[in-house]
């Protein structure tokens, strides 16, 4: 069992050290070039690097809802997500980890081919429950439902939302945006995917300014920038950080036909990134960042000299899906 320490000095819940923390800060000297940067003005933060059954953004989150878990005495993780979702697949793996059991409302249908994320569900043992299609507000309310259903039978489940983003798992990432703070060049803004706003939400409040954050929305949800201001008021004070300066920083031009759109642009920097740097990235997400910082560059949104970190939330498992895989290798895409 690994041990629970405390992280700030009052009240706020407990961290479970889960994710392997810190993460890399690596320079990208090639795909910098290729962009037109200043040398030396383009970095990634690793956190594709995390622990958690193939890591992602979810684990610094779920080191959080875990250890607030334990502490109410839990014993069953109820969460939810698309049927490729990482932060399923990652709440599975760190309900193991804890000696929990996990139970995922998937938007799908059962009959799906186990392939990608859904696979190492089926490894992981997560209880999944089918909701015919991916809708975060009926997900969400088929949480909920699970968890007043398992409630009834001796169960004593922990509700942990769409993406783990609540107060108690966005503080995760906080502590993402010191370890930044702490290694990146000053200034340096930071470029992330945004699904349900955690991410976002907790490093705006860990710089204490909007500004240095730029979100590119996947479109998974329809008012994320609404959820992002309220995370942002509850985790400051979670935190015990100021309230930020600025407004939300969301790009919205890169979600295509809808969440999870294979688009010309995502497919075109995951190849220029796995070209220059080796770096692999999904097209639901980290792509879909790559796409907004790149367009943003070539726009001259960005500037050559600003110090500038993308942020790899992970992803990778989806690569390996029959919708995924072959229009990843279709040069034509
Ligand atoms: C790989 C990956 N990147 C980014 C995100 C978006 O993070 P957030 O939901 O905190 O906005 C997710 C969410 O599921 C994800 O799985």
């Amino acid at each position: 069992m690994l041990d629970t320490v405390a992280t700030m000095h009052v009240g706020p819940p407990p961290r479970l050290p889960l994710a392997g923390l810190p993460t890399p800060l690596q320079p990208l000297p090639r795909l910098g070039r290729a962009l037109g940067f200043d040398e030396g003005a383009l970095w990634v933060k690793r956190d594709d690097l995390t622990a958690l059954a193939g890591g992602g953004n979810k684990a610094r989150k779920l080191e959080h809802l875990v250890a607030d878990a334990l502490a109410r005495g839990a014993d069953t993780l109820v969460t939810g997500g698309a049927s490729q979702s990482n932060h399923v697949r990652m709440t599975g793996a760190a309900a193991r980890a804890a000696g929990l059991r996990c139970v995922a409302v998937l938007g799908g249908l059962p009959g799906e081919a186990p392939e990608g994320n859904l696979l190492l569900d089926a490894l992981l043992g997560i209880e999944l429950v089918w909701a015919q299609a991916y809708d975060g507000a009926a997900i969400e309310a088929a949480i909920d439902a699970a968890c007043t259903r398992l409630a009834t039978t001796g169960v004593v489940p922990y509700p942990v939302p769409l993406g783990g983003a609540s107060p108690v798992g966005t503080l995760g990432y906080v502590r993402a945006a010191d370890e930044i703070a702490g290694a990146a060049p000053t200034g340096a803004v930071v470029y992330t995917a945004t699904g349900t706003g955690g991410t976002q939400a907790g490093l705006v409040v860990g710089f204490g300014d909007h500004d240095r954050v730029r979100g590119v929305d996947v479109g998974a949800l329809p008012d994320v920038d609404a959820r992002i201001t309220e995370l942002v008021a509850a985790v400051a004070e979670l935190a015990d950080r100021a309230p930020p300066a600025g407004c939300v920083q969301l790009d919205r031009s890169h979600i295509g036909a809808g969440y999870g759109d294979l688009t010309p642009e995502v497919h075109e920097a995951i190849h220029l990134a796995a070209a220059t740097e080796g770096l692999v990235l999904d097209p639901v997400y980290s792509g879909k960042a790559l796409a907004g910082l790149m367009a943003d560059r070539r726009r001259g949104l960005l500037a050559a000299w600003q110090p500038t970190v993308f942020l790899h939330t992970g992803g990778l498992p989806s690569l390996f899906t029959d919708r995924i895989g072959p229009w990843l290798l279709d040069r034509g895409s």
